[in-house]
């Protein structure tokens, strides 16, 4: 199984990510709070880069069954029902609604990432069902991490490197690494032994404890806490489990 890995979403092409498998990844927040919303019983997240688009498309719906959520410099957007702390998306506020989600650097990686064949939204949180996924899929992939307006992030890299020096012990899989792969890996041993610390002390990290969000950090610190596992199909996120059955339903009946 070989690996790549880009450190901002800008270092990959579109159309470079058709018909792969990817892992986005946005510790910091969006991973956390879109594998936290489907954990909780969101029906579906729908991820788009713009406001516009989100205030567009959520129409007559809105405020019933569809919410609005997400960021913009890491508070919540005018309008909007929910900001982008995994703690906003609790059962009592997110069961069997659609989220409309638009964050500044998570949509946009998943963006990138709309033609892949497979993709799946990885954080410390739920690390081991992803890895549990590539495992099974057994193919190539690649790692997008969201990185920060272009630049790379640190709690991305290093989660990414947990995925793949996780995946790297295990005796079923023989994993070929890129550069960028092998780099995060030594990168999340440098880092294993306080992930809490190192995201206090990243960038993101204390820019979110400056505006008032400290509390999110041990959340989005914490290893596998979230056994679930988003899954992009058809231009929305939906849990692997039902995300599969929609891809059921799309294969015509052989009479
Ligand atoms: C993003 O997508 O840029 C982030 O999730 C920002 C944040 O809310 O911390």
């Amino acid at each position: 199984m070989r690996v790549d890995l880009h450190f901002t979403p800008h270092q990959a092409d579109d159309l470079s990510l058709r018909d792969k498998t990817v892992v986005v990844v946005d510790v910091l927040r969006a991973s956390t709070s879109i594998i936290t919303a489907l954990h909780n019983g969101a029906k579906e997240i729908i991820p788009v880069t713009t406001v516009e688009r989100a205030v567009k498309i959520s129409g007559n719906l809105f405020g019933d069954y569809v919410l609005r959520g997400g960021e913009r410099n890491g508070r919540i957007i005018e309008g909007f029902n929910l900001g982008n702390s995994p703690a906003d998306y609790s059962e009592d506020k997110v069961k069997g609604k659609a989220i409309i989600f638009s964050s500044t650097n998570g949509s946009f990686a998943i963006d990138k990432a709309r033609y892949a064949l497979h993709m799946v939204v990885c954080g410390f949180v739920n690390i081991s069902s992803v890895l549990e996924f590539l495992v099974q899929k057994n193919r190539d992939f690649t790692v997008v991490c969201a990185g920060n307006n272009g630049m790379f992030s640190l709690e991305d890299s290093v989660c990414a490197g947990m995925l793949l020096h996780k995946l790297d012990e295990r005796d079923d899989v023989e994993l070929v690494m890129a550069d960028a792969a092998i780099a995060a890996t030594l990168l999340y041993k440098g880092y294993s032994k306080n992930i809490l610390k190192m995201i206090k002390n990243c960038e993101h990290g204390k820019y979110l404890a400056e505006i008032g969000f400290a509390d999110d950090l041990p959340i989005c610190a914490a290893t596998d806490t979230v056994p679930a596992l988003p899954q992009f199909v058809g231009n929305v996120i939906k849990l692997k489990s039902d995300a599969e059955k929609k891809e059921i339903a799309k294969v015509p009946l052989v009479s």
